[in-house]
């Protein structure tokens, strides 16, 4: 009996601490900018202050306190209820309050440099590894707590450039993303922020890290391909690409694994390589053709190994030319989708098919027109459609550029800025271009005035008279909804010689009409400021049929030595 009740308490006590720990959540309260020169100890009371007025007690307030930004951002997090979260956030100083979600931002890392810019392709998430058991371990390795973004990005101190490669899952008004107050904190340093744009493309709007105060990082291919063909007993080359390091010094047989499989693999799953779906008599000592789908194309190289094979060769989960060159666990190589049928025909064909894989060699400097990596994300920006991100890509010098060949999609056909933003970044022109568009601190505090955040930096009014959106000086153009004509200003300023004349060309997109006046800009000594004034109009009637569809074009100045090329993106009301 006695035994009993104590269960029953000890149930409720369980119960209770549950509910209260279900109730009680991590939240950033973000406070802005700090200001004057508080001591790190007075920024701490002060946060403890803000919990007070919440909190029963001091001792409440200082034990839910986790971590107080005092360095560049002034803000805090803690454990609250999501009704001391509202409380704090209707105070007049506090700027936002927001649930701190690791879950929320996916680290890219894994992608883009485990394998050191490789071709990689995925659009369903059935395509590659399932990145988050890792994504989780890094992110709790970079620090236990809850809050690392903004409080990495809180320390910031003798770094110039910060690149992230941390994506927010969905996207957040600017003062609720961790990322994008910390790098409007670190810009106002003059530390540059390169983010990436997410691997969640191909769909439109999917780009994240929109902040215009980020510099965007798209993904695309790059001037190298790692071949490793499969060679079929009749000689016929079949070219694939891996990235798996092997060495096959003969000819095996080959085999379809849906000719191989165990008895009950049903017909929708037959060739897939599945779990437990191959028969290990049937595959040992053979190279085996698996069709994609269905699994994570490593656990189809799990599976041959399982049943003994001695390799495998398969089909590119997607259509097209972006290939999934991933690290498998035995010899392997990757086929087009298109390619994986003469391999089939070959093996229905002969009576003893054989084949073995070449092993891999990395060609540089290949032929091929760049493309967009098929899960890097795109536009329209989904947060706000009248900035158009200057996405870059992963490096590629040489002549398969913007300017040159241009950049396609997987499918081969012609990529819009939605997908490469200003294009692929050219380091050499890159560290002289001319003209610059500069945009401080404050341009950006005028932006989040339009947008209706105007309490980021106390020291800052909005103006009166707000600017749109597409006014920030901004080097694209991107207007959404234009309804009749619009005309926005920008400003350069001369950072490449000093006498020296830049002269417009515009390549309207169609159906629109642009002017920029004026068409020359002329200036005498380096550190010159020029403004100009663009004006889009719709030409009557071309885009009845058309609404809220985007056209592209770009406009660019250039003194016969730099150019200078700006993406223009714009959609009718
Ligand atoms: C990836 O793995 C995690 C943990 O094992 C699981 O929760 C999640 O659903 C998986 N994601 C996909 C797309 O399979
Ligand atoms: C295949 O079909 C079987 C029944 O015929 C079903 O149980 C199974 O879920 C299907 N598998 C897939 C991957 O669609
Ligand atoms: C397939 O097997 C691998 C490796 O044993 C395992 O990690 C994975 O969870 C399995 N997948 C499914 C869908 O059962
Ligand atoms: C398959 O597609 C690739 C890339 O588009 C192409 O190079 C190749 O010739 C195609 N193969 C066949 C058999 O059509
Ligand atoms: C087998 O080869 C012959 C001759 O090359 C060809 O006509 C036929 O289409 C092939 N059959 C299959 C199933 O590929
Ligand atoms: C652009 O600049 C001109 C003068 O250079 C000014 O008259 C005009 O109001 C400006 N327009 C906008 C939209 O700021
Ligand atoms: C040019 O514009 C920038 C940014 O607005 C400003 O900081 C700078 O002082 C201007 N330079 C001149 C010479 O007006
Ligand atoms: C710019 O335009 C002027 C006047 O048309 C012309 O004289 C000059 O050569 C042009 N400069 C360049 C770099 O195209
Ligand atoms: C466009 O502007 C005209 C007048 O300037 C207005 O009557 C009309 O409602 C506007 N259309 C849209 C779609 O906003």
């Amino acid at each position: 009996m006695k035994g009993d009740s104590l269960l029953v308490l000890l149930l409720l006590v369980l119960l209770h601490l549950s509910n209260s720990l279900a109730q009680r959540q991590v939240y950033i309260v973000y406070v802005g900018e700090h200001s004057g020169k508080k001591t790190l100890r007075e920024v701490e009371d002060l946060h403890h202050s803000y919990l007070h007025s919440v909190k029963g007690s001091i001792e409440e307030a200082r034990a839910s306190l986790v971590y107080s930004y005092k360095h560049i951002i002034n803000g805090f997090s803690a454990f609250l209820t999501p009704d001391e979260a509202t409380k704090l956030s209707e105070m007049e100083e506090v700027v936002s309050v927001f649930r701190s979600r690791p879950r929320r931002y996916g680290l890219q890392t894994t992608r883009s440099w485990d394998f050191v810019n490789l071709l990689e392709g995925e659009s369903d998430g059935k395509g590659g590894l399932n990145h988050t058991n890792e994504e989780e371990a890094l992110l709790h390795k970079a620090n236990g707590a809850k809050d690392v973004i903004v409080g990495l990005l809180d320390t910031a101190d003798g770094v110039h450039v910060m690149s992230i490669s941390i994506v927010p899952f969905d996207l957040a008004p600017y003062t609720s993303d961790g990322i994008a107050i910390g790098a409007l904190h670190a810009v106002k340093r003059n530390i540059v922020v390169a983010c990436s744009a997410g691997n969640e493309g191909p769909n439109p709007s999917t780009v994240r890290n929109v902040a215009p105060w980020i510099l965007t990082v798209g993904a695309s291919s790059i001037d190298r391909v790692f071949r490793s063909p499969v060679v079929l007993g009749n000689g016929i080359q079949v070219q694939g690409q891996t990235v798996t390091p092997f060495k096959l010094e003969k000819m095996y047989p080959l085999v379809y694994a849906g000719d191989v499989e165990v008895p009950g693999t049903t017909a929708n799953i037959t060739g897939l390589c599945l779990n437990g779906t191959l028969s290990p008599e049937l595959v040992k000592g053979k190279i085996v053709l698996c069709y994609s789908g269905y699994s994570y194309n490593v656990e189809k190289g799990v599976e041959v190994k399982r049943a003994g094979g001695a390799g495998f060769i398969l089909q590119n989960p997607l259509s097209g030319i972006g290939i999934a060159v991933e690290a498998h666990v035995l010899p392997a190589t990757v086929v087009f989708s298109n390619d994986s049928a003469t391999v089939l025909n070959y093996i229905r064909n002969d009576t003893n098919p054989m084949a073995t894989i070449v092993p891999v060699k990395t060609l540089v400097d290949n032929n091929v027109a760049p493309f967009m990596a098929p899960f890097s994300s795109t536009g329209p920006n989904g947060l706000d459609p009248n900035i158009l991100k200057v996405l870059v890509n992963i490096l590629r010098a040489g002549q398969n550029n913007n300017m040159g060949m241009p950049i396609t999609d997987v499918q081969g056909s012609a990529a819009t800025p939605f997908q490469y933003g200003a294009g692929h970044f050219k380091p050499t022109q890159a560290a002289d271009p001319g003209l610059v568009y500069d945009a401080t601190y404050a341009d950006y505090l005028q932006f989040l005035c339009s947008n209706g955040v105007n309490n980021v930096d106390k020291s800052f009014k909005c103006p009166n008279a707000l600017l749109a959106p597409s006014d920030l000086n901004y080097p694209s153009l991107a207007i959404s909804k234009l309804n009749g004509t619009m005309t926005v200003n920008r400003t350069v300023t001369n950072v490449g010689v000093g006498e020296s004349v830049y002269n417009v060309t515009v390549q309207a997109p169609a159906g629109y009409w642009i002017e920029i006046l004026p068409t020359s800009l002329r200036f005498g000594a380096v550190g010159e400021n020029r403004s100009f004034a663009i004006t889009v109009k719709e030409e009557s009637g071309a885009l009845r049929d058309k609404v809220g569809q985007y056209a592209f074009g770009w406009y660019a100045w250039s003194d016969g030595v730099h150019i200078v090329r700006s993406p223009i993106a714009v959609s009718s009301a």
